[in-house]
């Protein structure tokens, strides 16, 4: 029995350790705001945070999250208004949308651990997150327009309870 947390919500599961993250936030507990797109490691739009860290969901077996605690798109803010989510609004960031919330978790992450990116700073942080629109320059800004929010950096809050799965 692996005991875990998803966006502050105790959890527990017993299944395959083997069995990715990714498909267990969208197919046992409906949290489908993260995405599938290679399932390799290669494009980052399956990204959440463990621990606060950015990693990659398609590639984190349910095995390595005993005792640790997941942030997911969902539980950024409970209404959708975290200061980084708020400057992708101000800069039209998505065009089709599909890559966003792993770019948002990855930019996230980023202002944790560098409250006033440079562009070397976002480039590095952020390369890994493929976006197929070609959003990258209005991703950047977004970036920089949140970093001037003095929230940004701020741990994400804890959302009302969650639906779906086992607690
Ligand atoms: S779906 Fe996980 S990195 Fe592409
Ligand atoms: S906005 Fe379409 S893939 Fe990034």
């Amino acid at each position: 029995m692996i005991k875990f947390q998803v966006n502050g919500v105790s959890r527990q599961f017993d299944g395959d350790p083997e069995m990715p993250l990714l498909w267990y936030l969208r197919d046992e507990i409906e949290l489908t705001g993260t995405k599938y797109g290679c399932g390799e490691g290669l494009c980052g739009a399956c990204t959440v945070h463990v621990n606060g860290a950015a990693v990659r969901s398609c590639q984190t077996p349910m095995s390595s999250l005993a005792g640790k605690a997941v942030t997911t798109i969902e539980g950024l803010s409970a209404t959708g208004n975290h200061p980084v989510q708020q400057a992708w609004r101000q800069v039209n960031a998505p065009q089709c949308g599909y890559c966003q919330t792993g770019q948002i978790m990855q930019a996230v992450a980023l202002l944790k651990q560098k409250p006033k990116p440079t562009d070397a700073d976002i480039d590095a942080a952020m390369r890994g997150n493929i976006c197929r629109c070609g959003t990258y320059q209005r991703i950047r800004e977004a970036i920089k327009l949140a970093a001037t929010k003095p929230a940004a950096k701020a741990p994400a809050a804890k959302p009302a309870k969650t639906t779906g799965g086992a607690e």
